[in-house]
């Protein structure tokens, strides 16, 4: 985060308002900031990367740990000082407090921070303009109502410039809120019910973005593939369905989706990664533990064998996929005997990259009033014994690519100007030679270095065929 400016390097030049988006938490809030920077640019206000010359701040949240609320909070009180800094010179900050601890915590935010502006949900951001209007008249707006309007038909579509500006990789909410309840989690009561986007919008914002020059589009959802429509013929359609469309779309090169379900991953699904090309090898399917004792009192409803089995069924529709999970550990009764069961899961599987985490109560989830809660210590030493495996898996992974042939998409200059970044078929970063093409071209490299995190490649002579 930037540090908050001293008074003289404070902006006071310049017309036009401005606007600075910082967005914590997953890919959807991503998604969602971007989107309320294309709504706010639509009300006048151009995007800067220094909070100092901002005359709106706008903090988007996540709420999934603790960590993540403290985190806000700290920000907050940065702001403040920002806030009356600016004052000092003339100058008006509004700020809003958006997302997910927006819609959790609500009119608490203004209670312990009274200098906020706006509080806003996730499903109500698409009238951020008309709340900073009311607030700037003297009325400080609080916004927590599940809206029952559809926010993406009153989003105003990115321009191409916007969409250019944000680079050749691009994500596409199509799905928003979870119906699971699995006892950790706060995403029930801060995204609401499960919906999914109409095949049409989606399938529109998808051409739109590949006019704009974007080749790869990760397709975001809290339950991705519990998405959902009816065709125009009114038959059913599934993710995989809509994937099979997306796919035939001319421009858009490779696809994504992100996060799965196991009780979601449909036979369509499992399909759409054997017979579509542009659907990239690569399947983010949490688990979060190997026990299932665990899992049942995590309200997962699946158990360890059926995680087991799909990961045998994609392996044997996609040859070579890489496997990336979530995992918590900690969760309250866990034993070592659990923990134990973790590991050994881990160890079946064989991941490309995972993330875990300590298990964090969350005030109002089952979770946190269930007897057996794991002392801080256990947690943390568990942690660092998952994150060792999956650690080492994850660069046993990368090595295992040493000298294979891939297709990778360059997205932006690297570090040096003689490098560029580029992504790989299995999502990690691949660093080429500037000489291997241009940002948006997809090239044909040989995988040449494998670090525990990222790979290095060279381009391949040209005038081979593609993957
Ligand atoms: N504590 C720790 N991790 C959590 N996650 C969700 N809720 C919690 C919690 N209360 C993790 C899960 C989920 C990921 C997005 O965050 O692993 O898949
Ligand atoms: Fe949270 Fe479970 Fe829903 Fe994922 S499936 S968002 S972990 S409740």
């Amino acid at each position: 985060m930037n540090e908050v400016p001293k008074p003289e390097s404070l902006s006071v030049t310049g017309n036009q308002r401005k606007v600075f988006i910082k967005t914590y938490g997953c890919q959807m809030n991503v998604y969602d900031s971007e989107r309320m920077g294309d709504a706010l640019a639509a009300e006048g206000y151009a995007a800067t990367g220094e909070i100092g010359e901002a005359d709106l701040v706008v903090i988007n949240t996540c709420h999934i740990r603790e960590k993540a609320v403290e985190k806000v909070y700290s920000q907050l009180g940065r702001i403040r000082k920002l806030k009356d800094q600016r004052a000092l010179a003339g100058l008006e900050t509004m700020v809003a407090v958006t997302g997910c601890v927006a819609q959790a915590e609500g009119p608490e935010i203004r209670a312990r921070v009274p200098m906020v502006d706006v509080v806003a949900g996730p499903q109500s951001y698409h009238r951020l303009g008309e709340y900073l209007r009311q607030a700037r008249a003297g009325k400080p707006v609080v916004a927590t109502d599940f809206e029952i309007d559809d926010k993406f038909e009153s989003l105003p579509p990115a321009t191409r410039r916007q969409t250019l500006a944000r680079g050749v990789a691009a994500f596409l909410t199509v799905q928003e809120g979870c119906d699971k309840f699995c006892s950790f989690c706060v995403v029930p009561y801060t995204r609401g019910a499960e919906a999914s986007r109409p095949a049409s919008q989606i399938l529109e914002e998808a051409r739109r973005l590949a006019d704009a020059g974007v080749r790869e589009i990760t397709l975001l959802g809290q339950n991705v593939n519990a998405w959902h429509a009816r065709a125009e013929s009114g038959s059913p359609m599934r993710l995989g369905d809509l994937l099979a469309q997306l796919s035939a779309i001319s421009g858009v090169e490779r696809l994504r989706y992100t996060t799965s379900h196991p009780n979601d991953m449909d036979e369509s699904l499992i399909e759409a990664h054997r017979e579509l090309p542009k659907l990239m090898p690569y399947l983010h399917l949490p688990v979060q533990s190997g026990s299932d004792a665990i899992l049942k009192a995590m309200n997962r409803r699946h158990d360890r064998g059926l995680y087991l089995d799909i990961i045998a069924r994609i392996r044997e529709a996609r040859p070579g996929i890489a496997i990336s999970g979530d995992f918590i550990v900690g969760f309250p009764g866990e034993s070592d005997a659990d923990f134990e069961a973790t590991l050994d899961l881990v160890r079946q599987v064989n991941y490309a990259q995972a993330y875990s985490f300590k298990y964090s109560q969350r005030p109002g989830t089952p979770g946190a009033d269930m007897p057996g809660q794991v002392p801080d210590e256990a947690k943390a030493a568990r942690l660092l014994e998952l994150q060792a495996l999956l650690q080492a898996q994850q660069h046993a992974f990368n090595r295992s690519l040493l000298g294979r042939e891939a297709d990778v998409l360059i997205e932006k200059r690297g570090r040096f100007a003689s490098q560029y970044i580029a992504r790989s078929p299995w999502l990690q970063s691949v660093i080429v030679d500037a000489s291997a093409g241009e940002i948006g071209d997809i090239v044909r490299v040989r995988i040449t270095e494998a670090g525990p995190l990222s790979l290095k490649a060279v381009a391949e002579q040209s005038g081979e065929s593609p993957q």
